[in-house]
């Protein structure tokens, strides 16, 4: 059998004010019920992640406190996620677990799994990538609302390219160290993360989540665009 499907959907793609959200749910579900593997899903917090840990913040000093606050929203996106996926008539495992190793169980009884964040001092892409490890998934997928990984930040910096491949130590070049320093809004790909993916040897890929088409070639393991980030 082929090794199950790890997929992180940031945030963002959640957004209720941008157009289509209803059309690129359904989609989701009508490709993940084409899906011959286990599929883990970790939805990110996106705008109520923020707004929920920017209006704690003047009251609440402390980043473990701000995760907490921030974990809530993904768990509740993942809800979201994880409804529309059962109604659509998926085999999705019920609750929404708050740990990689049970996320990883029900992956192995169930069609899809969908969960959020786990715990303080990270984010959901590191949940991500250690659902992938846990459960023998070859790559993780993370799905966000850029098209690539890019040398430098392009809102900031003129000169900044995107990459289409590269290596899992070149990526942490661009991301830092794996320091988790304040609560919401971290760059293309959680430092922390990066560092389990070189510990351990997974690969990783960053593609634009609001394009299902991009999402479905990842899944099917074709050619797609985007940033693949091999172990070297
Ligand atoms: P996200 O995973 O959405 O992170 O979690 P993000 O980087 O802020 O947003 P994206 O990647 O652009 O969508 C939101 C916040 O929740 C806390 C962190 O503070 C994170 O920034 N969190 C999340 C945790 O502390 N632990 C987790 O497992 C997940």
């Amino acid at each position: 059998m082929a090794p199950p499907l790890v997929l992180a959907l940031g945030g963002s793609l959640l957004r209720p004010e941008e157009a289509e959200r209803h059309a690129w749910l359904s989609s989701l579900a009508k490709l993940l019920s084409s899906c011959e593997v286990p599929v883990g899903i970790v939805v990110g917090g996106g705008a109520p992640a923020r707004e929920a840990i920017e209006l704690a913040k003047p009251v609440i000093d402390d980043v473990a406190s701000l995760d907490e606050i921030g974990i809530a929203a993904t768990r509740l996106n993942a809800a979201i996620v994880a409804q529309v996926l059962q109604n659509a008539g998926l085999d999705v495992c019920a609750g929404i677990p708050s740990d990689v190793v049970s996320a990883a169980r029900g992956m192995e009884a169930h069609r899809v799994v969908v969960m959020g964040g786990t715990r303080p001092g990270h984010t959901t892409d590191n949940v991500a990538i250690r659902l992938a490890i846990e459960s023998g998934a070859a790559r993780c997928l993370i799905a966000t609302n850029v098209s690539h990984v890019y040398t430098s930040d392009p809102k900031t910096d003129s000169s900044a390219h995107s990459i289409e491949l590269m290596t899992l130590a070149e990526l942490q070049e661009i991301v830092g160290p794996p320091v988790h320093g304040k609560a919401g809004g971290s760059g293309v790909i959680d430092p922390v993360g990066v560092q389990a993916a070189i510990d351990n040897q997974l690969p990783l890929a960053v593609l634009d989540g609001r394009e299902i088409d991009i999402i479905a070639n990842a899944l099917a393991g074709k050619a797609f665009t985007g940033t693949r980030i091999e172990v070297g």
